[in-house]
C-alpha cells in the first residue's frame, strides 16, 4: 500500500531504506582535510539522498548520524557532531516541511542539551503530519540500548499491573521500541567499504537485504542509490519461507 493518497511504489522500491553513513574520516583524510570537513560534506550527501529518496518513491529512509559510541571519539569531533545536527536542524527543516517530509529522531535524548532536545522535538511536531517521505534520523542511537529501553518499559508496564508477563510477544516489544510505527527495513545501505551492522537497528533489520558499497558517505549520489535499490530488487526475499515458485 502506498502513502495516502499517492500510488505505491513498484515493489523493487523498497519501502524503508537504512544507511550506515560511513567513510567521512576517511574521505576528508584522502583530501588532506580535518575530519570536521568529510562531516559537514556528509551533510551535502544526506541532503542528496533525500531527495533521491523521495524521487524514488522510498517512503522512510533512517540514517545513523550518531552512535552511543561516537562519544568515545575525541571532544572537538562529537561537539562538531552535535553542532551538525543543530545546523541541520535550524537550515533545512523548512526545505524539508515544504517538500512533504516528516522528521523522527530516535535515540537517547537524556544525554543531550535540552536546547537541543527542545529543537528536536519542535522539528517533529511541525512536520508530524506530512507524509511523503518519513526521515528517521538516530542520532545518539545505538540498537542494544534501544532494546533495553524497550524491556525497561515492558517491565514497568508489568510492574504497575497493566501488562502480563503473557502478553509480552514480538508485537508488544515492537511497540515499545523508538522506531514504533515504522515498518521494517528492505535495505540497509553501509557506506565506505566495511561489511557491518554494527549497532544500528538490530531488530529493525531482521529480514533487510545488505548493500556494501564502496564509496565513501560523501561521494554518495542518487546513482549509488540506484545501484544499491538495483542490488536489492534483483534478490529474492523469503522471510524464512520458501522460493515464490515452489512455496
Ligand atoms: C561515519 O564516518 C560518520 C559519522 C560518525 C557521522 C555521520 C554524520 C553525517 C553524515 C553528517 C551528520 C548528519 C547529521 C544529521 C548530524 P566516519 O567518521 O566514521 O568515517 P571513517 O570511518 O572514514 O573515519
Amino acid at each position: 500500500m502506498g502513502r495516502e493518497g499517492q500510488p505505491a511504489a513498484p515493489a523493487s522500491v523498497p519501502r524503508h531504506v537504512g544507511v550506515i553513513m560511513d567513510g567521512n574520516g576517511r574521505w576528508a583524510e584522502a583530501r588532506g582535510l580535518p575530519r570536521s570537513a568529510g562531516h559537514k560534506a556528509g551533510i551535502d550527501a544526506l541532503r542528496r539522498m533525500v531527495r533521491a529518496s523521495a524521487d524514488l518513491g522510498i517512503e522512510y529512509l533512517s540514517v545513523y548520524s550518531f552512535s552511543t559510541e561516537n562519544w568515545r571519539r575525541p571532544r572537538a569531533e562529537v561537539s562538531f557532531l552535535l553542532d551538525l545536527l543543530r545546523r541541520f536542524i535550524r537550515q533545512d527543516v523548512a526545505e524539508l516541511h515544504a517538500a512533504g517530509t516528516r522528521i523522527k529522531i530516535i535515540g537517547a535524548r537524556e544525554d543531550l542539551e535540552p536546547s537541543l532536545v527542545k529543537m528536536l522535538d519542535e522539528a517533529e511536531k511541525l512536520t508530524a503530519e506530512n507524509n511523503k517521505l518519513t526521515l528517521v534520523v538516530a542520532f545518539n542511537y545505538g540498537s542494544k540500548q534501544e532494546l533495553a529501553r524497550a524491556a525497561k518499559k515492558l517491565a514497568t508496564e508489568v510492574a504497575a499491573g497493566k501488562l502480563t508477563p503473557d502478553q509480552i510477544d514480538d508485537a508488544a516489544l515492537e511497540r515499545a521500541l523508538d522506531t514504533d510505527g515504522i515498518p521494517p527495513v528492505d535495505l540497509l545501505i553501509r557506506t565506505g567499504g566495511e561489511q557491518r551492522i554494527s549497532n544500528f537497528m538490530l531488530w529493525q533489520c531482521a529480514y533487510a537485504e545488505f548493500v556494501f558499497l564502496p564509496v565513501f558517505w560523501p561521494d554518495f549520489d542518487g546513482a549509488a542509490l540506484q545501484t544499491a535499490v538495483d542490488e536489492f530488487g534483483a534478490r529474492e526475499r523469503r522471510f524464512g519461507g520458501l522460493k515464490a515458485q515452489t512455496a
